[in-house]
């Protein structure tokens, strides 16, 4: 994978909090909640910070009371909802007015969140006169350049230090063939060529921002027929790749409002595209997600199927591990642009986010919740981060005891780590007991009885935080490396 680990991440929120919790003079103190565990709590920014993802919203303005009321606590991201398109920074070209974009990109800044810039080349909302005055030139293709060049060029730089992830280009494609789409200025201007140009420059404006391919689709299922427009972009993003063009990863919108073409994709067909989109090469992450509520009216608790839905689709992508985010497009059900954008408004209401109009959150803000903290694979991590936190205690001291009982547990450790790499929770966890054992935790309620009964991986998070416990001044550095994070 080309750009797996999104550029670095300032952790000095998840540090801050960390702080806050009641310390009690007891080192078990500083491991917060897990949000694995089935009676866990957790605000979903704290399960996405676990699960090592983003989950992030589209705001508007973030004075507003949804804003204000759920981030940073349930997001750790945001996008721009129109803030940062071409025509809502510049109305008309190169008349730029900031005030909104940064005010989000400050805010961004302000509260640690990762900052997603959409979008920098899309066919709509560009500046109302864009189109006139490149018709108007002798010579369309080299006066769109320019006029590309002038923005990126003024855009970019701007956000350098609040913009993680770019949206280089938005939605290239023919909504229905998977072709790239010649009506749009860009297409038939320029041809596929803008793609490259856009992304080489932006990799030169900024080359420590992640920069992403964004688009929608209706069908997922790469064999249907509908699927044309999947494998069209499947197609693009590797002859982009094959050109060496620096593509890091891909938005899959993940738009499910009504009316729509086709039905619900299954979490099999959803999942395997993004497979298909993992194995050449890119990260990936649901850029746009809403469902609508409308779908599943017919059911008897249709809050509760929306619910399951949410958390399939935000499953499938935890499943992938060149899937790192997942951002809403919206916060709350009173502000959506599905109630309001032709010809999603024709179903208005539609109910598609996490959290109603009162700001309580909805059956699905749990579903994506769950979702995120199920994320496998993280406790692979942090058992590999246990051996190394074992060596650094060890190397300074920190570690009692003699010779070969600490030789044994750093075999057990290391073996937990081989199994867990393979999928076997319950023989890692037999592993970490053991290593807690030897590393003199007797306390009652450890014991690999609550392994059984958990889920596996809740229990697994049992017996890491046992092990923290145990390793005493250990405790500190782990939750710093990210077993607790
Ligand atoms: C939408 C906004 O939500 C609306 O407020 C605006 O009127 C139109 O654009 N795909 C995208 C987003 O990439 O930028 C769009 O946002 C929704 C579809």
């Amino acid at each position: 994978m080309r750009f797996c680990t999104p550029r670095p991440v300032r952790r000095g929120l998840a540090r801050g909090l960390l702080l806050l919790l009641p310390l009690a003079g007891r080192a078990e103190a500083l491991v917060p909640e897990d949000c694995a565990e089935p009676a866990s709590e957790c605000a979903l920014a704290e399960a996405a910070r676990q699960a090592g993802a983003f989950v992030g919203a589209a705001i508007s303005n973030p004075e507003l009371p949804a804003e204000r009321a759920t981030i940073p606590r349930d997001f750790n991201g945001i996008t721009a909802e129109n803030a940062m398109k071409w025509g809502s920074l510049a109305p008309a070209v190169g008349r730029y007015d900031f005030e909104r974009s940064d005010a989000i990109a400050d805010f961004a800044v302000a509260n640690d969140l990762r900052l997603r810039g959409h979008t920098l080349l899309w066919r709509d909302q560009l500046p109302a006169d864009l189109e006139a005055v490149v018709e108007a030139s002798p010579d369309p293709a080299s006066k769109l350049r320019q006029l590309i060049e002038e923005h990126l060029s003024t855009v970019v730089p701007r956000y350098r230090e609040a913009v993680s992830v770019w949206d280089v280009v938005n939605e290239p494609l023919d909504t229905f063939t998977g072709e790239l789409d010649r009506q749009t200025l860009f297409g038939r201007t320029l041809g596929e060529a803008y793609l490259d140009e856009a992304f080489r420059r932006v990799h030169e404006l900024d080359p420590d921002a992640q920069l992403v391919l964004n688009e929608f689709f209706f069908d997922y299922d790469l064999a249907s027929p509908l699927g044309q427009k999947a494998r069209g972009f499947v197609d693009l993003v590797q002859r982009l790749l094959d050109r060496g063009v620096p593509v890091h990863g891909v938005g899959v919108q993940a738009h499910f409002g009504l009316p729509a073409i086709g039905p619900l994709p299954t979490r099999a067909q959803f999942e395997g595209f993004l497979r298909t989109l993992a194995g050449i090469g890119v990260a990936i992450e649901l850029t746009e997600l809403d469902v609508s509520l409308k779908w599943f009216l017919g059911e008897p608790d249709p809050l509760a199927a929306q619910a399951d839905f949410y958390g399939e689709i935000v499953g499938a992508c935890m499943a992938v591990a060149a899937c790192t985010a997942v951002t809403t497009w919206g916060i709350d059900d009173s502000r959506t642009w599905l109630d309001s954008f032709p010809p999603f408004d024709l179903a208005a209401p539609q109910e598609p986010l996490l959290f109603d109009g009162s700001l309580e959150p909805k059956p699905a803000y749990f579903a994506v919740r769950d979702a995120l903290a199920a994320r496998e694979g993280v406790f692979h991590e942090r058992a590999a981060r246990l051996v190394t936190a074992f060596d650094e205690a060890l190397a300074a001291g920190d570690l009692k005891g003699r010779e070969a009982p600490l030789r044994w547990t750093r075999n057990a450790l290391g073996r937990a780590g081989l199994r867990l790499a393979g999928g076997h929770y319950r023989a890692a966890c037999d592993r970490l007991d053991r290593a807690g054992r030897l590393l003199g935790d007797r306390r009652p309620g450890v014991g690999s009885a609550q392994v059984v009964r958990g889920r596996g991986t809740a229990g697994l998070a049992e017996r890491v935080r046992a092990l923290g416990v145990a390793l005493d001044c250990g405790n500190r550095r782990f939750t710093e490396d990210g077993v607790a994070r």
